[in-house]
């Protein structure tokens, strides 16, 4: 191709993604009901004549190019899910569907991977192996990547690589890391029962806001007296609820949070430290407790050698490479990371806002390259297993 017309080709891909992405933008759908967004995707990979892999999903989609020769396959992964947000951006191509919107920029994320997918398309038959395209439900509920696994997406996979948008980076950097990116998310639900009572006899009930009053103050010691101050943890009690009226000590109380780790050794100690604490302070005031616990996805812990390859490949097409903070949120891209080696990264969107905002945005300049960067990525990927 002559200088011209790749620039023209490149144009023309930019065009492209930047329509796709604001058509996604507008018809924003939530978890496990991202079925018109599935629809445009099939359409969109069936007209540049990409092969869709019929896994059977309710939502998502998974698709493929390459294998003409055999070789190894490896995975792109998208989440392609909204969240129950209304949109305050102001932008013309704003969503359309009310208190829908794709404020965590999953639309960025399809419309990348997207990219890669047709950029790949062109090179299919000199592929050394097959990209698989998960284009993925539910990331927001944290179950979409396990539902993919279940419907056997991860077949014969050898590596796989993932992204997020990061407003606090600019556009032309990504933030690449090995070890833990993002957090592991669990959640708690403490439920204390005492003895109601009149608000005026106290004494001849067990106070159970008492009690889980001194259980949030005692849980702040998990973090601050039991982890080690250089290890990063999360536990944050964010809601609690009790009693009907002024006059009345009620029977219960219900306490809910959420714990955050980079770690499965902390992750595991802390449900344990919980525990114990919520007895211990159960038993001094009388009452009884007990604990339910929400196991979510694990941390993300990226793959050293896959993490090389990330920032070569960024290096070559011309990323600048910064090495990111990790996040406390989580991402369920680490249930794949459990079954097999993975790398994601933070590409910089240059937002106005952070993720899960109603006035979030990305910046559409990051369309283009980071497609180039995920086709790339693939083809690296493919070639390195193909010959080692
Ligand atoms: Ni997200």
């Amino acid at each position: 191709m002559g200088i011209r017309t790749q620039e023209a080709a490149a144009i023309e891909l930019e065009t492209r993604l930047i329509t796709i992405r604001r058509h996604l933008h507008q018809y924003p759908e939530v978890a496990n009901e991202e079925f018109e967004t599935t629809k445009a995707i099939r359409g969109w990979l069936e007209e540049a004549g990409i092969r869709i892999v019929n896994l059977s999903l309710p939502t998502g989609v998974v698709a493929e190019v390459g294998g003409k020769h055999g070789g190894p396959i490896i995975a792109l992964r998208a989440d392609i899910d909204a969240l129950p947000i209304h949109e305050e951006t102001g932008l013309p191509y704003a969503s359309r569907i009310f208190g829908n919107m794709h404020a965590c920029g999953h639309d960025f994320h399809t419309s990348v991977i997207l990219g890669a997918a047709f950029l790949l398309k062109q090179q299919e038959d000199t592929l050394p192996g097959t990209v698989r395209f998960l284009f993925q439900p539910a990331e927001e509920k944290g179950t979409g990547a396990s539902l993919l696994i279940d419907h056997g997406a991860l077949e014969g996979v050898q590596a796989i690589f993932g992204l997020h948008n990061k407003p606090d980076l600019e556009v032309g950097t990504i933030g690449i890391k090995p070890g833990a990116l993002m957090a592991s998310v669990d959640g708690f639900e403490i439920i204390v029962e005492g003895l109601g009572t009149h608000a005026a006899i106290p004494h001849t009930g067990i106070d159970p806001i008492v009690a889980a009053s001194q259980m949030v103050t005692a849980l702040q010691s998990i973090v601050s007296r039991n982890i080690s101050p250089l290890e990063q943890a999360v536990v944050s009690v964010t809601t609690f609820h009790g009693g009907t009226t002024w006059n009345v000590i009620p029977h219960k109380v219900v306490l809910e949070g959420t714990v955050r780790t980079f770690h499965e050794e902390v992750r595991s100690f802390i449900p344990k430290r919980l525990q114990t604490i919520i007895e211990g302070v159960a038993e001094a005031y009388n009452a009884r407790v007990s604990l339910r616990w929400f196991k979510g996805p694990p941390s993300v812990q990226n793959d050293p050698e896959l993490t090389e390859l990330s920032i070569e490949t960024a290096k070559k097409v011309g990323l600048q490479v910064v090495v990111p903070e990790p996040s406390l949120a989580g991402e369920d891209f680490a249930f794949y990371q459990e079954k097999i080696p993975g790398s994601f990264v933070f590409i910089g969107t240059s937002g106005r806002e952070e993720w899960h905002h109603p006035g979030f945005t990305v910046d559409e300049r990051a369309l283009l390259i980071s497609a180039h960067y995920f086709a790339e990525l693939a083809i690296r990927a493919l070639e390195g297993r193909a010959s080692g």
